[in-house]
């Protein structure tokens, strides 16, 4: 039994994520925790809300709530419909808890020791009666540029250019409207990630079997230009987690708080230790995860992300862990993702085009949503979801193809021989072959998975099922049972064992699906087929089954057509 830890990229607080945001983190680690533990792997498989930071503050202003309210509310919404899509996390934290307070201070306080931390003083924008330093994004004028009135200090939206807050034209807070601004020096903690460049380097060398798209950003960053920047850990605002060295206070930084991007990751691990708490469990239980030196030498661990973070999670956050001299887990396997568009565009969050997570699910289960997403991850290339498409595979892969196989079954065995399995006749010729043909793809299939190859594990999947249908077209039980019933009972009982295979198989994907399969079975075991002609035994005759409900319906062109509108930003 392998130790698996599984981290995805943390979701921002503000806003309810869109399917693409999904399908490139959180869904396919989902798939690959549920696939260990299948297998009987211990997994610890942790997410969190990213709640910190400048996106935090503006949108809590915006929706009129103090930061800490409306981050509470948010991380409710975005736990909610994490289990609507059935994410099975062991635990959804938050990284505003005390335990990521406790361990970020901890980070920078021990990175200061030794010697990695260096203050920096800037030149930036101040609001007198807002009493705060504006980061660009709150400053808002005129582009001297375009002559655009509400550009941003860090980019006019109308022509693109990039700007600094000292290029506008009567700058203004966005916090209050005041034009009452100065330029104030400020200091900074930088960590200097460049001392740490070679061992980084090394670290990312010796990772031979990581994706490409993940060592060619990292390498990107390690090398481009001037390479390595050393990085401002600390803003100066309001909403984050307060500077200190440990527990200690750190001079000359009161009022200060770390970066977003120092102090989330390192929520994965403070989102265990909330686990633990959560389960009234001591610190060693969340230790034997993190801590080589505390029992986690034989963990591997999996982290899953867009490639957008890539960089923070190949050499930012490694920079902590390996800054800190001390012996946290660094991360074994990075699985990046490509982008999903959307019909022909983008996502846009600010103009509502495309589906977002709740919207999806009051249209449609989490199942329909999860199969098409990871049968068509952004795996080596961008991907795109249309309607058409969506339509095509629930209907096809789901419907017909799963769907009808599972209820033609246990419908026509229900008729024939009642609601047990029946008993009369052996395999023959066609059945030792479709037995052997499922054990050679069930070997590929696990092979995908166990590789994060989410596609190719689909298309297996999908393979799988299809012989399955095949299979019972020709040996077409419906017509032998005319000429030779025991023969057909035999079928039967290979057809209905089939189903409980497919239920375990699938469940990675489809775990509601499952589910209704193996209650209908009757079944709790859950076990693994590695031997498929065990496996298609499990169901012994006389084990009694029902007929389920309907495991999949079609979606109907009036409906596709009706949802491309609904979703495509266009007000009507
Ligand atoms: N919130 C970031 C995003 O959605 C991801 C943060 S991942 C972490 O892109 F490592 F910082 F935790
Ligand atoms: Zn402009």
């Amino acid at each position: 039994m392998a130790r698996i830890l599984i981290t995805s990229a943390i979701p921002y607080i503000n806003g309810i994520k869109h399917l693409g945001n999904l399908v490139g983190s959180q869904l396919p680690a989902d798939l690959f925790a549920r696939f260990c533990r299948a297998r009987g792997d211990e997994v610890m498989f942790i997410c969190a809300t990213d709640e910190h930071g400048t996106p935090a503050e503006l949108a809590a202003a915006k929706a009129g709530k103090p930061v800490e309210d409306y981050c509470a509310e948010m991380h409710e919404v975005q736990k909610e419909l994490a289990a609507g899509f059935r994410l099975s996390f062991d635990h959804f934290g938050r990284s505003s808890s005390q335990r990521n307070h406790r361990l970020t201070q901890h980070f920078a306080g021990v990175l200061a020791d030794n010697g990695l931390i260096r203050e920096v003083s800037e030149k930036q924008v101040y609001s007198i009666d807002d009493k705060r330093f504006l980061p660009d994004r709150y400053i808002e004028g005129t582009c001297p540029n375009c002559g655009y009135t509400s550009a941003r200090g860090d980019q006019c939206d109308n022509c693109t250019k990039q700007l600094d807050p000292t290029d506008l034209i009567n700058p203004h807070s966005t916090v209050s409207g005041s034009t009452n601004l100065e330029v104030r020096e400020t200091k900074h903690l930088y960590l200097m990630q460049r001392t740490l460049r070679d061992k980084l380097e090394a670290w990312i060398d010796s990772k031979t079997d990581w994706p490409i798209l993940t060592t060619s950003i990292a390498k990107k960053w390690l090398n481009d230009g001037d390479g390595l920047q050393d990085r401002g850990i600390t803003r100066d605002l309001y909403w984050g987690i307060p500077v200190k060295h440990g527990d200690q206070p750190w001079p000359g930084m009161e009022g200060k708080v770390f970066y977003v991007w120092f102090d989330a990751p390192i929520e994965y691990i403070a989102g265990t230790a909330e686990w633990a708490d959560a389960h009234g469990l001591d610190n060693a239980a969340w230790e034997r995860w993190w801590r080589t030196d505390k029992g986690a030498s034989d963990v591997t661990y999996y982290q899953f992300m867009g490639k957008d973070n890539v960089p923070f999670h190949t050499l930012s956050f490694p920079a902590t862990i390996l800054g800190s001299g001390e012996p946290w887990k660094l991360v074994d396997y990075l699985k990046s993702f490509n982008y999903l568009n959307y019909d022909g565009g983008q996502f846009s969050t600010s103009r509502g085009r495309g589906v977002f997570m709740d919207q999806a699910l009051s249209i449609l289960p989490s199942d329909y949503w999860r199969w098409w997403l990871l049968s068509h991850a952004p795996e080596s290339s961008d991907a795109e979801f249309t309607w058409e498409n969506f339509q095509a595979s629930v209907n096809k892969d789901l419907a017909d193809v799963l769907g009808n196989l599972v209820s033609r079954v246990t419908k026509f065995a229900r008729a024939k021989f009642g609601e047990t399995i029946p008993s009369g006749g052996s395999f023959g010729a066609q059945e030792t072959a479709l037995i052997a043909d499922l054990g050679a793809r069930i070997k590929d299939y696990e092979g995908h998975m166990a590789a994060m190859e989410v596609r190719k594990a689909a298309a297996e999947l999908r393979g799988i099922w299809v012989v399955g249908n095949e299979y019972l077209q020709s040996a077409a039980p419906w017509t032998v049972v005319k000429t030779d019933p025991d023969q057909a009972q035999a079928m039967i009982r290979l057809a209905i064992n089939l189903i409980r295979i497919y239920a375990i198989l699938s469940e990675p994907f489809i775990p509601d699906a499952s589910a209704t399969m193996m209650s209908a079975l009757n079944s709790t075991d859950w076990t693994w087929p590695t031997t498929v002609s065990e496996a298609i035994r499990a169901l012994a005759p006389g084990h009694a089954f029902a007929v389920p409900e309907n495991l999949f319906r079609k979606i109907t062109d009036e409906e596709r057509a009706e949802w491309q509108v609904k979703f495509s930003g266009i007000r009507t």
